[in-house]
């Protein structure tokens, strides 16, 4: 997925496929193809075969890491295991031969690489040149440039390799002839034309969450087919502070096409005594579809469903390699709506990165305060609250939530960190709060550096900013009296704690 998002950010239109995906068949469907690296082993059995033809010249390929080795085996060469068991981490690749693929200046430089591999190629394929060594691996880097054949056995991708992106770049101009023909304005003409014709002069609906993707979803649908949108803002009762009027204030222009709903309690009720998390996220899931449903009948006739689905939740849900199964993105929560009410799907968002989204929404015009907020689970606050929600509980979190991100901005570090926010536990500590002792509750701050959400690493946060927040948490809510700060990464934690 990151391969695919350093070539986006080159201006490349480049997309994720499975290994029997039809495109891999289409006569002239793309013009270069990287094989990404894999967990498996190429010395393994059952390991995912390489279908020749991908490889015989037709088209240029960068094989990295387990694509590499998956190249040179079809190709004749060899694979084995790493003396070492594994390489990984920085690494040293002697430059040994000139290549399209490295800049001429680096020749006979050692460049600072990252790798990560258990096997290496010990034999290249016939008609392939080296074109890296390292100390440990003998085979860094190959080419057969005649038939535009590329081998690394390190990550161009990540940015501790030297000029990887240089890399990338090369591969995908001077080596694939690519254009840059990837951009937001671009994208945003192409899809509402696609929309235009899809949609013709149909209703679409639209669940605004107070997110990013359906926000953007919005805008976008609203620019492509004017008139035509219907957008209904549910107030489950578990968003952020302000979160349900700021949503309404972007949206105001729409007039009597925003319906807002206040079904705070209908939710709140739904999650009476529920304490287990994926017993709570059906409830809410439910109940969402339900108040959906009513409000869809209500607004006449509507043929579209437009959802906020964005690339990665495409890609993760397709169950590729390095896809979580486990991150249900809030799009899946009006899963069974389209079967009720006998509706289209249309997702205008779907093959846009995060970031892409965020520059599609600032093309359009929507508000930075709305493009620049984290993420927020669907089942918004009530993964954040431990145990029971309640109204009391989910007043306490959203105060300590709105403290929190409050110091977060006015020191500069919201922008630092890829999503920050409070969770309040189920258990109760011993403090003392003026003369008095207390028995009140605990609350754990948590903020997240990431670019993909699938790894996280917990953020160093400056401890006077924590303790300003803690100090302002208790003294003004007055529930809690002791407050944490989460310093676990993902994996082993996840990013939410429910
Ligand atoms: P985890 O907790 O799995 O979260 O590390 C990864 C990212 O996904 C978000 N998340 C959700 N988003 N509906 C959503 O829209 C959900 O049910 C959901 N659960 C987790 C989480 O906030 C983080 O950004």
């Amino acid at each position: 997925m990151l391969i695919a998002r350093r070539l986006r950010q080159l201006e490349v239109f480049s997309e994720v496929l499975g290994p029997k995906d039809a495109k891999l068949n289409e006569p002239g469907a793309f013009q270069g193809l990287v094989l990404s690296g894999g967990p498996g082993s190429a010395t393994c059995a059952d390991a995912p075969q390489l279908d020749p033809q991908l490889v015989d010249g037709s088209v240029p390929v960068l094989a990295i890491c387990y694509g590499m080795q998956a190249m040179t085996k079809v190709l004749g060469g060899q694979v084995q295991p790493c003396a070492d068991r594994r390489s990984y981490g920085q690494s040293l690749a002697r430059l040994t031969n000139g290549s399209a693929l490295f800049d001429a200046e680096s020749h006979s430089e050692s460049l600072p690489v990252w790798m990560s591999h258990g096997d290496q190629v010990s034999k290249l394929p016939d008609g392939f040149t080296l074109l890296a060594e390292g100390d440990s691996t003998p085979v860094m880097a190959m080419a057969n440039e005649a038939k535009k054949l590329y081998g690394l056995q390190f990550h161009p991708e990540v940015t501790h390799t030297k000029g990887g992106i240089d890399m990338l770049r090369r591969f995908a101009f001077d080596i694939c002839g690519c254009a840059t023909s990837w951009t937001m304005p671009s994208y945003e003409q192409r899809a509402a034309a696609q929309i235009r014709a899809q949609v013709g002069d149909e209703k679409v609906l639209l669940a605004l969450s107070g997110g990013v993707d359906s926000a953007v979803a919005a805008a976008l649908l609203e620019s492509a087919i004017p008139g035509q949108l219907v957008c209904v803002l549910v107030d489950n009762g578990l968003m952020r502070a302000q979160e349900v009027e700021q949503t309404r204030q972007t949206f105001a222009h729409l007039g009597d096409r925003l319906i807002c709903v206040d079904a705070a309690t209908e939710f709140i009720d739904a999650l009476a005594g529920l304490i287990d998390p994926e017993q709570k996220r059906k409830a809410i899931g439910h109940t969402f579809i339900r108040v959906l449903e009513r409000e869809a009948k209500q607004s006449g006739e509507v043929q579209w469903l437009a959802q906020g689905t964005i690339y990665p939740d495409v890609i993760e849900s397709a169950g590729s390699p390095g896809g979580l199964a486990s991150s249900i993105k809030s799009h899946h929560n009006v899963g069974g709506l389209p079967e009720k009410l006998n509706i289209k799907i249309i997702e205008p968002l779907r093959l846009l990165f995060k970031d892409e989204v965020r520059v599609l929404g600032a093309t359009l015009g929507v508000n930075q305060e709305v493009l620049g907020r984290h993420p927020f689970p669907g089942p918004g606050l009530a993964v954040r609250i431990l145990g029971e929600v309640t109204r009391e509980r989910l007043e306490i979190a959203r105060a300590a939530d709105a403290i929190f991100i409050e110091e977060l901005k006015s020191r500069g570090w919201y922008d630092k960190v890829a999503q920050a926010f409070v969770v309040l536990l189920p258990v109760s500590a011993v403090g003392v709060q003026g003369d008095n002792r207390t028995y009140e509750n605990v609350l754990a701050l948590r903020a997240v550096c990431t670019a993909d959400f699938m790894t996280a690493d917990w953020a160093r946060i400056p401890d006077d900013l924590l303790a300003n927040c803690s100090a302002r948490i208790t003294n003004e809510i007055k529930q809690i009296n002791r407050v944490v700060y989460d310093v676990t990464s993902k994996p082993p934690a996840t990013i939410e704690w429910e």
